[in-house]
């Protein structure tokens, strides 16, 4: 696979940087395109090329897709609370962006995307551990643009002969413990880096919703799922695709559920200091425990997260590097 060179939208956030280390370990080459919205420069490596330009950019994306094998898809907006209020946003981000990708492939003439897809798209569980058959029921704009672009694969796949890895993660945390990515979000949404600032001191205190949950402690429970191991199963992914592996849909998840107070005991254990917490009511549409049932990755792509330990998972993300 060495000769292949892999193009990776949205290559300098978060996960995309984190795939992108693992893809240059592999010796793939790498093109990272990225319009530095939420990407940061502290991301890119020397070893790949960079494109600094956007989705919604036809003509950069044709220039960019010459000579590319297969194309990783990171770019796009996350924030499920600004998905309802700017919905436009994320249509034309999310939606728009994804038809430009795909219509870029096919006059190219490239086969093989792997997605990032979302939790999201299940919506409220209707069970746990969620599988891939669970309903698809997305309850804000950020899961519904997901869904929508898992619809778009699947066409793209039986009218064009797209093949592609829809990945479904569950809550991506953690950061590379050898310190490759040295990048922190600006503005978190998520629980993981909002600790992160709190521990800076660049927040005052962390808001924990919901005490009163049908879970052992009352708190929320959710699967954090390592970026490393999510950079791992894209490399599976991507080879399964380039040896020729037909279309795939997969959680990534641990299977396990953790919940809020877990990860701040965990937080201030690492950091050996108690972390100010206000406890608030509970968030509308905030399900009470989320899970995945992450085996069908481990069968078709023989994936196996290796971070399983929350403490591992919580000191990788707070360590300085
Ligand atoms: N972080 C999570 O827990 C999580 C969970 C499920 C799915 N996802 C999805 O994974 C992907 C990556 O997430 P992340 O956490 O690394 O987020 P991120 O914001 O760090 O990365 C997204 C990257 O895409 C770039 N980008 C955004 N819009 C673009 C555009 N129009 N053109 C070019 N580049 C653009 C940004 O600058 C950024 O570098 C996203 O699609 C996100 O929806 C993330």
């Amino acid at each position: 696979m060495e000769n292949k060179k892999i193009l990776v939208l949205g290559g300098a956030g978060y996960i995309g940087a984190h795939v992108v280390s693992e893809l240059l370990k592999k010796q793939y080459k790498v093109l990272v395109y990225d319009n530095m919205s939420t990407g940061q420069k502290e991301n890119l490596f020397d070893k790949a090329e960079f494109i600094n330009a956007d989705i919604l950019d036809v003509s950069a994306l044709e220039k960019a897709m010459d000579g590319v094998d297969a194309v990783i898809f990171f770019a796009g907006k996350k924030a499920v609370g600004e998905s309802m209020l700017n919905p436009e946003l994320y249509a034309r981000n999310n939606l728009v962006g994804a038809v430009n990708v795909l219509n870029t492939m096919c006059a190219k003439g490239i086969k093989n995307i792997i997605f990032s897809s979302s939790a999201a798209v299940y919506g409220i569980p209707q069970y746990v551990p969620v599988d891939e058959k669970h309903p698809l029921n997305p309850i804000n704009f950020y899961g519904f643009t997901k869904l929508e672009t898992e619809r778009l694969l699947e066409w793209y796949d039986k009218l064009k002969g797209i093949k592609y890895a829809a990945l479904r993660y569950f809550n991506a945390a953690g950061y590379d413990p050898d310190g490759r990515v040295k990048g922190r979000e600006q503005n978190p949404q998520n629980l993981l880096p909002i600790i992160a600032e709190v521990a800076d001191g660049k927040r005052k205190c962390l808001q924990v919703f919901g005490t009163d949950y049908d879970t052992p402690d009352g708190t929320c429970l959710r699967d954090y799922i390592h970026v490393n191991d999510l950079a791992t199963a894209h490399v599976l992914a991507l080879e399964a695709l380039l040896d020729g592996h037909d279309s795939m849909t997969l959680n990534l998840g641990t299977g396990k559920g953790v919940s809020v107070k877990e990860i701040v005991a965990a937080a201030e254990k690492f950091l050996g200091r108690k972390l100010p917490v206000e406890y608030a009511p509970r968030r509308p549409g905030d399900p009470a425990i989320l899970y995945a049932k992450a085996d069908r990755a481990k069968q078709v792509l023989g994936w196996q997260p290796k971070f399983v330990n929350v403490d591992e998972v919580v000191s990788s993300f707070l360590k300085k590097h």
